[in-house]
């Protein structure tokens, strides 16, 4: 098992062995450097072991008695510091297939792998914690929490992962980060307003600070320029190109923008529940 997953299983006070018995363990500092960062650009960056991929990944909804097929035998690998973009057409099951990746929900069949480890089958608060500790999510909907400003909700993520007095001891630091992204998204004067008193791409904007709280290996993006202007989507898509070459961050982006797609290392086309590309 890799040293980063493991390290987060251990994290889990109480987990699960590989054979499904509990074990117990003891919590780990806090994580807050970032691994090593990517060659100088122009260096071409070789495709290393797999990140994140999936083996063979169906998802079908049930609708009453109709079944909904999805998604129908996906199979592709990210490798560590690639920026993969997935495109398709409305419908396709871009959606679905960044909510399995990031063990926000589970296959019918199939496997989702993080460092070579199969996380689609671990108990919910492992994967609670594998989301917490190495993935950053930024989703479709936003999912901010409606009672918290702006400032809060991209703080949500240091509270999730300290106890209350871990987070006490270094609320500055964590105060301090909160801003600093709020200020990289162009929110810094919005701190304090709740979601509802935000406009959608403000939302947007805020959703993409909080996935960054916690300093990522893995951000999946779902469609995270759909509601912002160019301009303000090209800023947007700028930090994340900078992250992704300066500060190795794995991305897996959702888009059903060719232009946006066209700026990541690769593109993944979606179609009928399959890669076609
Ligand atoms: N919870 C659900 N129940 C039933 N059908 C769903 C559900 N979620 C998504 N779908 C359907 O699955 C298909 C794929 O959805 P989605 O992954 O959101 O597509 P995309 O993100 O590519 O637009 C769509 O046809 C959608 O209507
Ligand atoms: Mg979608």
């Amino acid at each position: 098992m890799s040293s980063s997953l493991a390290k987060t299983l251990a994290e889990s006070a109480r987990s699960f062995d590989s054979t499904g018995s509990e074990v117990d363990y003891e919590p780990a500092a806090l994580r807050i450097a970032r691994p090593s960062a990517k060659p100088a650009s122009g260096v071409p960056v070789l495709a290393g072991p797999a990140r994140l991929g999936c083996r063979e990944l169906f998802k079908s909804y049930q609708k009453g008695s109709v079944g909904i097929p999805v998604l129908q035998g996906v199979h592709f690998d990210v490798s560590d510091g690639e920026f993969v973009a997935i495109i398709g057409a409305s419908g396709s099951g871009k959606s679905t297939l960044l909510h399995l990746l990031g063990t926000l929900d589970k296959p019918d069949a199939g496997e989702v792998l993080f460092d070579g480890n199969r996380i689609d089958n671990l108990p919910a608060t492992s994967r609670d914690l594998l989301r917490n500790r190495h993935f950053g999510m930024i989703f479709q909907a936003y999912h901010l929490l409606p009672e918290l400003t702006a400032f809060e909700n991209v703080l949500a993520p240091a509270y999730i992962y300290e106890s209350t007095l871990g987070y006490w001891a270094k609320r500055k630091q964590y105060r301090q980060r909160a801003m600093e992204l709020l200020e990289l998204v162009g929110l810094a004067d919005r701190a304090k307003h709740k979601p509802s008193e935000l406009s959608g791409g403000e939302m947007q904007r805020t959703a993409i600070a909080r996935a960054l709280m916690l300093k990522p290996e893995v951000l999946l993006a779902d469609e995270p320029t759909g509601n912002l202007d160019r301009s303000t989507g090209d800023q947007v898509m700028k930090t994340l190109c900078e992250l992704n070459e300066k500060q190795n961050l794995t991305i897996i982006m959702v888009t059903h923008d060719p232009l946006i797609a066209g700026q990541a290392d690769r593109t993944v086309q979606i179609a009928e529940g399959r890669i076609v590309g």
